[in-house]
């Protein structure tokens, strides 16, 4: 959606959609704003650094509804790269405390993402080349792991062949969710969010593309979900009930070997079981899917409308991710009804501010008040400044985030 001018006055902050409070379970969000989970490979041995708490705190700082911290491994062999951060031990609980911390002193719901790559596992960081493991990273001690999935296939070629999970295994996995579950409620967060996506386990098992098995679970559509279902049951239990339950899918599926309906069965049964909300991340999958079909749109509108079927078809609240960039885009998809709750991936690496700044542009600023406490009240006394410079520090205000974001072309 094209940005069609910045509103200058700054009007009652109840009047943006994006800035209206989020209530699910026990937890309220100040707002709509959600940074989404986003992988910093800078943890040591599973357990949070100093960088994820200046890192993330930064969207708590610039006024997000709810901050997630990455997907976070629930066994060391279910990490994408070395550097992942993890809640398969203890000893990770209190690194983790320290961000949640963080996040919930200034304003954000502490919100944390729960994974295991599966097949996907064992590879460099991105700035490492993010390819697979190999002789000269196990030099410098940080060499590969064999990888395991449901079945020995690997994602393509050149790509480690994945040690299929025997039945136990499985079953002790699905307990190990759950232990990973109960260490994010004991660290602080409030929200949890099940990784079934972006062909990392969960997803593995879900498609027949991963899932050649022929015990409990592969083959039939309901043994191949048996997974997700028992995982989601596994969490459940060990997660508060006052505390809601995100699980994320790839909606790329749709295109390439899920049906709607299929999907839909998944999540009314995953909501059966105490997921509140789907969180429709747009890209990424199983395979390497071709992204240049028709129905893989890369515009700005990515994906808003297979949400708001989702959301109709299941009555499940639905969080939009997936180039969201403009406020007032933000704010057409909640008016829409076709999400609940709007996460930011990209946009917040380059402005860790953009909640604030959306406020601003949307007209729903009110004296600074999202803002931290020890800004806010300079920022309001610089806008209580005499006219002309009253109206220059506002436009530029108003304007500023908009004008410096690059356009993505669709
Ligand atoms: C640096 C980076 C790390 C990411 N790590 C994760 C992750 O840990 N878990 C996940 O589900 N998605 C991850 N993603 C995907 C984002 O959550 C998001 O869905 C994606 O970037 C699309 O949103 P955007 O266009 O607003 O960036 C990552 C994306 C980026 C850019």
């Amino acid at each position: 959606m094209p940005v069609s001018g910045v509103p200058l006055q700054e009007a009652d902050a109840h009047g943006a959609a994006l800035f209206q409070p989020y209530k699910v379970r026990g937890v309220v969000a100040r707002n709509r704003v959600v940074i989404a989970p986003m992988q910093q490979y800078s943890a040591v041995d599973g357990h949070a650094a100093d960088w994820h708490v200046v890192h993330l705190g930064r969207f708590a700082l610039g006024g997000a509804g709810i901050v997630f911290v990455e997907s976070t491994a629930v066994e060391a062999r279910g990490r994408n790269a070395h550097g992942d951060t993890g809640l398969w031990k203890d000893s990770q609980i209190e690194p983790l405390r320290r961000v949640a911390k963080v996040l919930k002193d200034n304003g954000a719901v502490p919100a944390i993402q729960l994974g295991h790559t599966g097949r996907k596992g064992a590879l460099q960081p991105p700035w490492g080349g993010h390819s697979h493991l190999n002789k000269d990273d196990a030099a410098r001690g940080e060499g590969a792991w064999p990888v395991v999935g449901p079945s020995a296939l690997p994602v393509g070629e050149g790509w480690q062949v994945p040690a299929a999970l025997g039945t136990d295994e499985v079953k002790a996995l699905v307990q190990a969710w759950g232990d990973a579950a109960h260490r994010a409620a004991q660290a602080g967060f409030e929200m949890l969010e099940v990784h079934g996506a972006h062909g990392y386990l969960i997803h593995q098992f879900l498609s027949p593309i991963s899932n050649a098995r022929t015990d409990e679970y592969g083959g039939s559509v309901e043994y191949r979900h048996r997974f997700a279902l028992e995982v989601a049951e596994a969490v459940r239990s060990r997660w508060p009930a006052h505390l809601p339950l995100f699980w994320r899918i790839s909606l790329a599926d749709l295109d390439h070997e899920l049906s709607m309906d299929e999907l839909v069965s998944l999540l009314r049964a995953l909501k059966l079981r105490g997921v509140d909300v789907v969180d429709c991340s747009s890209g990424g999958g199983i395979s390497n899917y071709p992204t240049d079909g028709p129905r893989v749109p890369r515009g700005l509108e990515f994906r808003a409308g297979d949400g708001q079927k989702i959301k109709a078809m299941t009555g499940m609240d639905v969080m939009a991710v997936g180039l969201i960039i403009d406020p007032q885009h933000a704010e057409a998809i909640l008016n829409a009804d076709q999400a609940d709750l709007i996460a930011i991936g990209r946009e917040a690496l380059f402005n860790p501010n953009w909640a604030v700044h959306a406020q601003i542009s949307l007209g729903a600023n009110k004296d600074y008040e999202l803002w931290p406490r020890q800004h806010s009240s300079y920022l309001a006394k610089r806008a209580g400044l005499a006219d002309p410079l009253r109206n220059t520090v506002l436009q530029r205000d108003a304007s500023r985030m908009l004008s410096s974001t690059p356009r993505v072309a669709a």
